[in-house]
C-alpha cells in the first residue's frame, strides 16, 4: 500500500470526498498533525522516516537537504501553482516528479487582489477597525475607474486582473520577462511601470526582490501597492519606510516573507493584510485538490 503525507493544513475541508479518492485508489494518507505549516526541519524529520512515496505539498520548505534526506519519496504533488518552495535540481537528482497546480486559483487570486484594490481604495479595512470600536468616522477613498495599474507578471493571473480592473475603467500597464501581445494592456519597462503607476499588484514568481527602496523612492506619492505573489518580491523593510513617509498610501498584502507574518507593517493603519489565501476559494479549492490527488496518483503509478 501506498503512503501519502498530505502537508496542507486545509486539505478536505471543502470537499472531504476528496480524501476518499485516496482510499479508493489504496493509498493510506497522514494528515498534518501540526495543523499549521511545517518548516525545514519538521518536514524532513516527517520525510525521512522512509514512510512516504508521495507528498501533498504546501508551502513548506522542500530544500535540497529535505529531498536528500526523503527516503523513498518518489512524488511531490504541490497543492498551488508555485514551486519556489522546492529545490527542482535536487528533486531531479532524487528521480522524484514534481507535479503543481496551474489554471485552477487563477480566478481565486485574480478576485482577492481586485478585492484589495477595491478596499484599499476606499479604506475599507481601516473604515471597519474604526466602526467596530464605536467611531463613525466618515472618511472619502477614490475610483478604481480612471486609474493607471501597473500589473508586474502578466501570466494567468496578471492577465484576469487586467481584464477586471479594465471592467472597471482603470487603464492597464504591465511588466513582464517575456515578449507578451495583449489586447489588454501595453507592455512596458518595469521603471516605466513604476513610476507612473497609481496602483501596482504584483503577480510573477517569486524568485527575486524587485521592489527595494529605490523603486518606491520613483513611485508616485500615495500608489497603492498590492502583493497576492510572494512576499520575497518585496523588501518589507523598505515598504514601512515608504508608508511611514507617506509616499506609499496604502499596501495590500496577501503573502510576507515569513509566515505566519509577525512584523512591524502590522502597526500601520494603512496597511490591509490577509494570511496568504489567495487560491482560498472554495471553488478553487475544491479543484486544486482534485487535481493534485490526479496528479499524485499519476506520479505514483510511474
Ligand atoms: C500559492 O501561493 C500557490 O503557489 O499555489
Amino acid at each position: 500500500m501506498k503512503k501519502v503525507f498530505i502537508a496542507t493544513t486545509t486539505f478536505g475541508n471543502d470537499d472531504p470526498t476528496i480524501l476518499s479518492l485516496l482510499i479508493k485508489e489504496g493509498v493510506e494518507y497522514t494528515l498534518n498533525p501540526f495543523e499549521r505549516r511545517l518548516n525545514e526541519t519538521e518536514i524532513k524529520d516527517v520525510l525521512s522516516k522512509g514512510i512516504y512515496d508521495g507528498l501533498l505539498a504546501g508551502l513548506e520548505p522542500l530544500t535540497k537537504d529535505v529531498l536528500f534526506q526523503a527516503k523513498g519519496l518518489k512524488v511531490i504533488s504541490r497543492v498551488g501553482v508555485g514551486l519556489d518552495n522546492v529545490d527542482q535540481s535536487a528533486a531531479g537528482a532524487r528521480n522524484i516528479l514534481i507535479f503543481n497546480t496551474p489554471g485552477v486559483l487563477t480566478d481565486a487570486v485574480a478576485e482577492l487582489t481586485l478585492g484589495l484594490m477595491l478596499a484599499a481604495l476606499r479604506k475599507v479595512s481601516f473604515l471597519d477597525r474604526k466602526m467596530h470600536t464605536g467611531q463613525w468616522e466618515k472618511v472619502s477613498g477614490a475610483l478604481l475607474k480612471g486609474k493607471l495599474v501597473g500589473l508586474i507578471g502578466f501570466g494567468h493571473i496578471g492577465q484576469r486582473v487586467a481584464t477586471l480592473v479594465k471592467a472597471f475603467g482603470a487603464e492597464v500597464l504591465f511588466f513582464d520577462v517575456c515578449k507578451t501581445n495583449s489586447l489588454d494592456a501595453q507592455q512596458v519597462e518595469l521603471e516605466q511601470l513604476i513610476r507612473t503607476a497609481d496602483i501596482i499588484s504584483l503577480h510573477s514568481s517569486g524568485k527575486e526582490c524587485l521592489i527595494e527602496a529605490n523603486e518606491i523612492s520613483q513611485m508616485k506619492q500615495g500608489v497603492i501597492i498590492v502583493n497576492t505573489a510572494r512576499g520575497i518580491l518585496i523588501d518589507e523593510g523598505a515598504l514601512a519606510q515608504g508608508l511611514s513617509s507617506g509616499k506609499v498610501g496604502c499596501a495590500a498584502l496577501d503573502v510576507f516573507t515569513q509566515e505566519p507574518y509577525q512584523g512591524p507593517l502590522l502597526k500601520f493603519d494603512n496597511v490591509i493584510m490577509t494570511p496568504h489565501i489567495g487560491s482560498s476559494a472554495k471553488e478553487a479549492r475544491i479543484m486544486m485538490e482534485k487535481m493534485a490527488v490526479e496528479n499524485l496518483l499519476k506520479g505514483l503509478k510511474g
